[in-house]
């Protein structure tokens, strides 16, 4: 036999996206893997500058938090910097379990359990519940772990166009004929564009097709609903999603997932999901957080952090806007429902103007995540923009002051950004 002449390195040196991160790179216009220098505060340090931090999913500022931090620190003392095995042999502490039950009691369901990840979660739960035979139908803008959970489960894959519940329901139709189990699984909010689910639709098409229904609340636990227990609470059908997943990422102000739902599906993933027991457990310091976290948000002042960071993406939404900017607008639901979330994106369309776009608000102090494809659909190019219940108006004014000279600038020397479309 001769041996191989291909190289499984090859891909790395001539991938389709090679010669224009070679070109970004050479023109410093990089907009990714950019250095930060202090905590994720409003205002933060990086690269030499101090910049307005509009580009965190630390939607309720907490990962500076007294109450928090100590938490971090408590168990860090107690348990020490690594746990050093999965959390079926030596990795699991009293913290894990303690906040299992907070999760459980704040979501509204019987079990819940804490992954590594958030990742971690999704490719857990939806890799191990479904199997070759049945059928896994998401949301084309579903994240990237929905995605990887439904290959390695090798299931069927059956996207429906984003947000088309009469796509949805043909799909549910044509997935009925595949001849096992269905699951649908959905973001409650999605990570890009900031828009919001229409659940109470999605979950009576998916039991009227027999399919169970998963809610990533990545972006919405912590901020949406009257006890931040995410999108399924806002829009009143907790009791027909029947798993949800969250993280610790973002307005728990940690690293982690969790997988919220009944006592024996959650029992089964303790015991199956590979992504769960071939892993090292968190770091102590990292559930201590989360577990403080929680608890401020189930706390009295809870309501009041979520209602604030609302009206910051509120504030900082209406100020794009009347500079003329292409802001996604928030979700308006089927029932009439308008449902604002902390990510206010700019459609810039072409991903070069959107980089460059983003490096000279960057040069002006001012920090935002752009999304190009393939996170977005091709012409699709955005500045994500995020808020935290810690920006005050007086920080995001400022930011929209520097927007306002920059897209002047930009505007003059790159042509018209794309404008809102006519009311
Ligand atoms: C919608 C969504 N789901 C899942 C994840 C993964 O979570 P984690 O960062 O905890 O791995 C993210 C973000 O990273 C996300 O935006």
């Amino acid at each position: 036999m001769e041996p191989t002449a291909i190289d499984v390195f090859a891909k790395a040196r001539g991938h389709e996206r090679a010669e224009q991160l070679r070109a970004a790179r050479e023109a410093d216009l990089l907009p990714y893997f950019r250095v930060l220098e202090s905590p994720a505060a409003p205002v933060v340090r990086m690269e030499g500058a101090e910049r307005i931090m509009l580009g965190s999913n630390n939607y309720l500022g907490l990962t500076g938090d007294a109450r928090v931090l100590a938490g971090a620190r408590d168990a860090l003392d107690r348990y020490g910097s690594g746990l050093t095995g999965s959390r079926l042999l030596n990795g699991t502490i009293g913290l894990h379990l303690e906040l299992e039950r907070e999760l459980a009691e704040w979501m509204g369901t019987e079990a819940a359990l804490v992954f590594t990840t958030g990742h971690q979660a999704n490719l857990g739960a939806i890799g191990t519940l479904l199997e070759p035979g049945d059928t896994v139908v998401v949301d084309s803008g579903d994240h990237a772990s929905i995605l990887d959970g439904a290959v390695i489960s090798r299931a069927r894959l059956r996207p429906f166009r984003h947000n088309r519940l009469d796509r949805l329901e043909h799909t549910l139709q044509r997935a009925a004929s595949d001849g096992g189990g269905v699951m649908v699984v959905v973001d409650g909010v999605f990570s890009m564009e900031g828009d919001v689910a229409p659940l109470p639709e999605i979950a009576e098409l998916s039991a009227r097709h027999g399919a169970r229904l998963m809610v990533d609340e990545a972006h919405a636990c912590g901020v949406l609903g009257a006890r931040g227990a995410g999108t399924a609470e806002l829009l009143g059908v907790e009791d027909r999603v029947d798993l949800r997943m969250g993280t610790f990422s973002k307005s728990l102000a940690s690293c982690g997932g969790f997988i919220a739902g009944p006592a024996d599906v959650v029992d089964y993933l303790r015991i199956a999901s590979r992504p769960f027991l071939f892993t090292a457990a968190a770091v102590p310091a990292a559930v201590g957080a989360a577990l403080a976290a929680v608890r401020v948000c189930r706390s009295a002042e809870g309501p009041e952090l979520f209602a604030r960071v609302l009206e910051a993406a509120a504030h900082l939404h209406r100020g794009l806007d009347a500079l003329g900017l292409h802001v996604v607008e928030p979700t308006v639901l089927p029932g009439g429902e308008r449902v604002v979330t902390p990510i206010v994106p700019v459609l810039v369309g072409d991903d070069w103007k959107a980089v460059l776009l983003w490096r000279a608000l960057y040069d002006a102090g001012v920090y935002v995540n752009v999304a190009i494809h393939p996170a977005v659909p091709p012409g699709g190019a955005l500045l994500r923009t995020s808020v935290m219940a810690t920006h005050d108006d007086a920080t995001l004014d400022r930011a929209l002051g520097i927007f306002e000279r920059v897209v002047a600038e930009f505007e003059a020397e790159h042509g018209a950004l794309p404008r809102p479309p006519a009311a």
